[in-house]
């Protein structure tokens, strides 16, 4: 038997205004996102945006319906858009932002569970680790790969 440990290491920044001026931008544009979420089940609107590797910036935002839960998430929302546009195109960094009743929520918000594994297998497929940008009226975080969200992501593609 051996003990193991995971260590995550990641970026917290007080504001959205300490970023560096490429993600600053890519967390505006989710912001800007979660204005066109359709969300009147949950009334917390997501956004994301997705910076690809030909300068592209693709973006998503959850969209709800009366069947609930048979939306989808901001984040898949936009990463299935990104590969359903620009097949191939590398993915090197997704930004999120929620809010509810109207207003940027206080703390990050992260991608769901299923997210994650989307999002892996995107990063898997360009072969270069996209960066999560989380971001909150407060403080933002900078993860360097999903599969730090992810560490144990199902991955059934082996060879
Ligand atoms: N939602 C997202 O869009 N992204 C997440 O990472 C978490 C949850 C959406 C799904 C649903 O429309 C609403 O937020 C409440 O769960």
């Amino acid at each position: 038997m051996q003990n193991k440990q995971l260590n995550i290491s990641y970026q917290v920044y007080q504001s959205k205004d300490e970023l560096p001026a490429e993600w600053k931008s890519l967390l505006q544009k989710a912001i800007d996102a979660t204005g066109r979420a359709y969300a009147p089940y949950s009334n917390f609107r997501v956004g994301a945006a997705i910076l690809l590797d030909n300068g592209e910036v693709v973006c998503g935002s959850n969209q709800e319906n009366a069947a609930y839960p048979s939306g989808l998430c901001a984040e898949r929302s936009a990463c299935y858009y990104a590969g359903a546009t620009y097949p191939g195109a590398r993915m090197l960094a997704i930004a999120v932002a929620a809010c509810q009743d109207d207003r940027l929520t206080e703390t990050p918000t992260y991608p769901c569970g299923a997210c994650r594994q989307a999002l892996v297998e995107y990063e898997e497929l360009g072969g270069a680790p996209m960066t999560v940008i989380v971001g909150s009226a407060g403080r933002v975080e900078v993860f360097a790969s999903v599969k730090d969200l992810l560490p144990f992501y199902f991955d059934n593609l082996e060879g």
